[in-house]
């Protein structure tokens, strides 16, 4: 352990090359790990032990950098204490996890904020995700939200990030995804829906970053909207609506709760549950004017 860095743009980095180089073991790790572990995370919700597989090698690896000062994930009650420095890190170890068991796409997110938790997406220094697909890659920025550049990355088998490209939404949105039962929609969102499906190909997948990528990749929007059962949604905003917003944002798109911004939300805690939308700009507009 070297002097603390006190640079939140240099630890940021650290962080996501961290990430990065942890990505290949995580993904070596999937395969024994498909079985559900008795109990629940702070969000309520099932734990698979890859979940916590995941969780403990990024908490071990992130929480070893110089100028990290707390750790925090989904399935973790509370806030770990890594040391003094300038940056929190919030984790998704594995975004998507139930996809495991059916063989599809997950990820792992990662949002670095500059102050203690639970912190707004203002806060943000820089945020990404990890893809477990036909390929293993990670789209992150560095920097303010409003000054980013998203950039994709190929993840070598040594945990090396390789810049493939920087990310600008496409401006001919083909791609949809939202989630939630159709009847458990409020009725302004499924009038936006009624409009969205006219235009667009459904895309769906159940892990939220592969999700993501396809808008990113394609342009559109994707949603895990506001619920008549749930009205702050299913995802949690420090490391679930905070990063997707910041990469969209950053990449040329919008984010919204329903109500402006995701990066704008209140923090109130670590497992707050948040509205997600983010897509392209006319797509999120006419969502907001939809739920106004
Ligand atoms: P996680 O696996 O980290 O708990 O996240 C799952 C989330 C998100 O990835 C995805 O968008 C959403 O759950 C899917 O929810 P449904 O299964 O209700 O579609
Ligand atoms: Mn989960
Ligand atoms: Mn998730
Ligand atoms: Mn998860």
């Amino acid at each position: 352990m070297g002097a603390p860095d006190t640079d939140p743009e240099a630890v940021a980095e650290a962080v996501l090359d961290t990430v990065a180089s942890v990505a290949p073991e995580v993904r070596a790790g999937l395969p024994g790990r498909r079985r559900y572990l008795d109990g629940e995370n702070p969000s309520g919700e099932d734990v698979l032990a890859a979940d916590v597989y995941a969780d403990d090698l990024l908490e071990s690896a992130i929480g070893a950098l110089d100028g990290v000062g707390t750790y925090a994930s989904e399935e973790r009650e509370n806030a770990v204490d890594t040391g003094d420095g300038p940056v929190s890190v919030a984790v998704d170890p594995l975004d998507g996890s139930s996809n495991l068991r059916s063989n599809n796409p997950m990820g792992t997110v990662v949002a670095v904020y500059d102050g203690a938790l639970p912190a707004g997406g203002r806060d943000l220094v820089a945020a990404g995700f990890v893809l477990y697909g036909p390929v293993t890659s990670m789209v992150a920025g560095v920097g303010a939200p409003e000054e980013t550049t998203i950039r994709e990355y190929l993840v070598t088998e040594d945990g090396e990030r390789e810049a493939v490209d920087t990310l600008d939404l496409p401006n001919d949105p083909t791609v949809y995804g939202f989630g939630g039962r159709v009847p458990d929609w409020p009725a302004d969102f499924a009038a936006y829906v009624d409009e969205v499906e006219d235009e667009l190909k459904l895309r769906y997948g159940g892990a939220m970053i592969a999700d993501v990528s396809q808008v990113l990749t394609y342009g559109g929007v994707f949603a895990y909207p506001a619920l008549e059962s749930a009205p702050n949604g299913k995802l949690r905003l420090q490391f679930e609506g905070n990063p997707v917003a910041y990469v969209l944002e950053g990449a040329g798109g919008r984010s919204s709760t329903g109500d402006g911004s995701i990066l704008d939300a209140p923090a109130t805690g670590l497992h707050q549950r948040v509205p997600v939308h983010v897509g392209n700009d006319d797509l999120i507009e006419r969502l907001e004017a939809a739920l106004g």
